[in-house]
């Protein structure tokens, strides 16, 4: 059967608690928060705001993207979830997520990310992917949730990576 066109995935999803929408410059100050939580270096507000520029920009040539999550109910920014090339292609992309850690352990992200699937459904592609590192049993089950399955694991100077698949 010939490969149906892929399409671009949708930029606004709702499910039941959440809201998933394209970045906007503002939310610099949601993603240096992130970053800074996480342990990374936090980049000048200025370079996260061109940084976000830049990630809407290429949403529009790519047709996939990362999503800020926001809880419909509070109206606030909890983290993002999306598709990602990442370490695969834009055939196949990766699945990637991450959230305040207020907001761990409530179901959001697998809220999240079933709705990125469904949309990743919607675009024709046949499967989708995700890298995590061997440690992240959180995000594991978030995968299982999800229906993926470990496929194999490679190595960096950070360890062992476990490469997951879903059919969609
Ligand atoms: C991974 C992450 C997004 C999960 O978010 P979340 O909203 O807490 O996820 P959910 O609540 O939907 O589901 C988490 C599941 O993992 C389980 N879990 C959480 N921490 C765990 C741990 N340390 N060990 C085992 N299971 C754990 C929860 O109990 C839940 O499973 P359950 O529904 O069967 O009870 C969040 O932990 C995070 O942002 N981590 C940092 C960023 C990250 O690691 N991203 C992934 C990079 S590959």
């Amino acid at each position: 059967m010939p490969t149906p066109c892929i399409i671009p995935m949708s930029f606004a999803l709702q499910t039941e608690r959440l809201t998933l929408s394209m970045w906007e410059v503002d939310d610099a100050v949601w993603y240096r928060q992130l970053l800074a939580e996480r342990g990374a270096t936090r980049p000048t507000v200025k370079a996260a705001r061109a940084k976000l520029r830049d990630l809407r920009n290429r949403a529009d040539e790519s047709g996939i993207s990362l999503l800020t999550i926001r809880r419909r109910a509070e109206g606030d920014f909890i983290g993002y979830c999306g598709l990602i090339v990442g370490r695969s292609s834009w055939e196949e992309p990766e699945i990637a997520y991450e959230l305040f850690r207020h907001a761990h352990r409530k179901g959001y992200a697998t809220e999240a990310a079933a709705a990125i699937l469904d949309a990743a459904i919607a675009t024709h592609r046949r499967r989708l992917w995700s890298t995590v590192r061997a440690w992240n049993a959180a995000s594991f089950r978030v995968l299982d949730k999800l229906g993926f399955e470990r496929r194999h694991s490679t190595w960096d100077d950070r360890g062992e990576l476990v490469w997951s698949v879903r059919d969609l």
